[in-house]
């Protein structure tokens, strides 16, 4: 996207229109991933039950990914449930599962008008039967799409799917003396895709909870005290901002962040 284009989706005079001005388009980051978190503070600051706060994330949802998408990032990856998140109640579970269903039933045809491809990472086999089926076939639908892959992590878990890929090399009888780490990275969910480059965490909490361990070895960091239902596109532009500052070193000399990542 040109920030012509960009000027032309921000409202004129908005924060999103001046953080536009200072985003350098030829130097985005190629995957940005999200750990999506605040909700349950979001709904209990306003004494609401806790599903307001997810309802409200799904708002949140829509807006970084349609903004992402815009953009030109081109792999997204929200953290929308964890292997750690069937501990919550069963009711919470509930809610959450009823969410996404309902955000993909209701939101697919617009991700399929952006050229948006939906990928799942995590172990599906968990995963209620008719998500399973929502998924399927949002997954189908956008197949064939060209523009940015959008990752949900459902029921997933960083070791856990090291473990997994340990277990596929031995099955796969990989020997020893072939495996590295590229070839180890391709038994991964995101096998095929670049490792994020810039990691966001809302609601101020400094933990990477479990997420895409492999991945992020040499990610940037971006954690705002934003909770999530309140994260927007402005929010996201100033983590590309900030990005685009840093020095990326990969333990070596300095670096300044170069083209697509
Ligand atoms: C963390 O807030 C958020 C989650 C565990 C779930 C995020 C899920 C959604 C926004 C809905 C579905 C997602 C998609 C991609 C359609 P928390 O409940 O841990 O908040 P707290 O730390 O304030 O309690």
């Amino acid at each position: 996207m040109s920030l012509q284009d960009l000027l032309t989706w921000a409202p004129a005079g908005s924060r999103e229109a001046s953080l536009a001005r200072e985003v350098d388009f030829d130097r985005l980051p190629m995957h940005v991933a999200v750990i999506m978190d605040g909700n349950g503070r979001w709904a209990a600051r306003r004494h609401l039950p806790r599903a307001e706060g997810h309802r409200a994330g799904i708002d949140s949802v829509r807006d970084v990914v349609e903004a992402s998408a815009r953009l030109g990032i081109r792999v997204l990856t929200l953290y929308a449930f964890s292997v750690e998140n069937w501990k919550r109640p069963p009711a919470e579970v509930s809610v959450l599962m009823g969410l996404l269903k309902k955000y993909l039933w209701l939101e697919l045809e617009r991700l399929h008008d952006n050229d948006i491809r939906l990928q799942v990472i995590g172990c599906e086999d968990r995963l209620p039967a008719d998500v399973r089926r929502e998924l399927d076939a949002g997954r189908e639908r956008t197949r064939g799409n060209r523009g940015m892959l959008f990752n949900i992590a459902l029921n997933y878990g960083g070791r856990a799917e090291i473990v997994e890929a340990a277990r596929r090399a031995i099955e796969n009888a990989v020997r020893p003396s072939d495996l590295d780490e590229g070839r180890f990275a391709e038994l991964l969910y995101t096998a095929g895709q670049p490792d994020p480059d810039l990691l966001i965490r809302t609601s101020g909490e400094m933990r990477v909870s479990n997420f895409l361990l492999w991945q992020i070895a040499y990610s940037e960091i971006w954690v705002t005290d934003t909770l999530w239902p309140d994260f927007r596109a402005r929010h996201l532009l100033e983590a590309i901002v900030s990005y685009q500052k840093r020095d990326r070193r990969y333990g070596g000399i300095t670096q300044p962040v170069a083209a697509g990542g």
